[in-house]
Order: structure tokens, then C-alpha cells, then sequence
């Protein structure tokens, strides 16, 4: 992390981005979701406007302000982040998956509250279609970049991911561990493409965010020549 990332250096790119989590609806007052903060995702589209880029960023509910020069979507369920960055990916050149999809999602909400009774209880869940999969995969795709967050197995995990998934690049953390993750200031990246791979961090978000948009603005170059 020595270099500076040089300020109009993806001037003329459109970024697209999830972050944060997705929200499932059980009933009109409970749902499933995750762990994120949505932080990475919200560090990384300040970098990207910072750069000089056109950023549009898709996210679920997070605590975070809109970072300046950004174009924020907000979203909720899975269903919705697939629908509206699906309705924006025309002309994006780069798209950036940080968001922690909901893998599925409640098979029939229930319109009213669900009450208790004695019997235990268990939920139909329904698979959510892939959002960085149908971006990566669709018509003059744009330079794909996903994450994977692990537990175990994090180098064999993100590997498999970007090749399945058809992407670009591949950003890889670990969760659990101190200092990185979902709720962290910081975060450490195992970032790999094919036939690369570089790590950066442990820094602060807003530094790693920068770090990655340069690995990134690279390998675009690279593809582009
Ligand atoms: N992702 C997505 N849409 C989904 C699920 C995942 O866009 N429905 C993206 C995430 O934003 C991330 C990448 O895919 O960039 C990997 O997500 P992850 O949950 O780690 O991988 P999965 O393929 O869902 O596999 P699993 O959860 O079983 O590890
Ligand atoms: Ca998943």
C-alpha cells in the first residue's frame, strides 16, 4: 500500500456497487438478514468517486451517510438489490459485489403478524437469484469484481467462486477473526484473478478501499489491452 491513488484515474468509468446486507421479510415486522455494516461497500464508492468515476451504489439497510458525489439506491430484499442494479448495469464498466446477499428468502411472507402458539415452528425458504452471477454472465458484462467473506477454507472458497460465477477478480476475507470482517474498522484482502493474486491490509477500510480500486483499475487496463 505505498502508492497514492491517483485522482482521475477511472474518470470516464461508471462504477456500479452493492453493499450491506439484504433484509427478508418473515411477516410485516420480522426478517432475515446478516452481519454487514455495509462499511467496504460504502469506503469503496467514495474511493471510486474520489477517482473520478460515476458511481451508483445499491444498498441494503445500513447506518452509513451517502458519500459525496455518489448516487445511492436503497434497497431492501434481494429481489429488490437484483432488480435495481440490474436496471443500471447498461452502461457500467466496473461492478463491484460487496453487498451480503440473502441467499434465500421466505417462501410466502405472511401479510399479517405471525402469532405464537405452542407448536414449534419452521420457515419455507426459497433460493434468491445470484446478483454478481447475472451480471457477470450477462451480454458485454462489465469488469466483475466479487467478495467472499469465510470462515474456513477462504483461498479454495474465492477461488471456486470466481471461476463459477465467471468473474474477474475475487476478494477474499476472513470473518471471525480480529481485525477483520463483517463490524470492523479494518479489513485485510486476499485479492486474486486469474493467473494473480496480491494481498492487502490489514488497514483501515477507506485506505483498503483505495488499494483495491488500483489492483482493480490495473487488471481493467490490462483487459482492455
Ligand atoms: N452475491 C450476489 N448475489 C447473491 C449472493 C451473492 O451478488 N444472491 C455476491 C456477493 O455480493 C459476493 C459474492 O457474490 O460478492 C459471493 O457471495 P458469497 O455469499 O460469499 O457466495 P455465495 O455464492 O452466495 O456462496 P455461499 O454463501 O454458499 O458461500
Ligand atoms: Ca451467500
Amino acid at each position: 500500500l505505498t502508492t497514492l491513488f491517483p485522482a482521475r484515474s477511472l474518470a470516464g468509468e461508471h462504477v456500479v456497487l452493492t453493499a450491506g446486507p439484504t433484509r427478508e421479510a418473515i411477516d410485516p415486522v420480522r426478517y432475515i438478514s446478516n452481519r454487514s455494516s455495509g462499511r467496504m461497500g460504502f469506503a469503496l464508492a467514495a474511493a471510486a468517486a474520489r477517482a473520478g468515476a460515476r458511481v451508483t451504489l445499491v444498498s441494503g439497510p445500513v447506518a452509513l451517510p451517502t458519500p459525496p458525489g455518489v448516487e445511492r439506491v436503497d434497497v431492501e430484499s434481494a429481489a429488490q438489490m437484483h432488480d435495481a442494479v440490474m436496471a443500471r448495469i447498461a452502461d457500467c464498466t466496473i461492478f463491484i459485489a460487496c453487498a451480503a446477499v440473502a441467499d434465500y428468502r421466505v417462501a410466502t411472507p405472511a401479510d399479517a403478524k405471525i402469532k405464537k402458539n405452542d407448536a414449534d415452528m419452521a420457515l419455507a425458504l426459497v433460493r434468491n437469484p445470484d446478483i454478481l452471477a447475472d451480471v457477470a454472465g450477462g451480454a458485454q458484462a462489465p469488469f466483475t469484481v466479487g467478495f467472499a467473506a469465510e470462515t474456513n477454507d477462504m483461498q479454495a472458497n474465492a477461488e471456486g467462486k470466481r471461476r463459477r460465477k465467471g468473474l474477474d477478480m475475487i476478494a477474499a476475507n476472513w470473518v471471525g477473526r480480529p481485525g477483520s470482517g463483517f463490524d470492523a474498522e479494518d479489513n485485510a484482502l486476499e485479492v486474486s484473478w486469474d493467473g494473480g493474486s496480491v494481498a492487502l491490509g490489514p488497514s483501515p477500510k477507506t485506505r483498503l478501499a483505495e488499494a483495491l480500486l488500483e489492483v482493480v483499475e490495473q487488471r481493467l487496463r490490462d483487459k482492455q489491452s
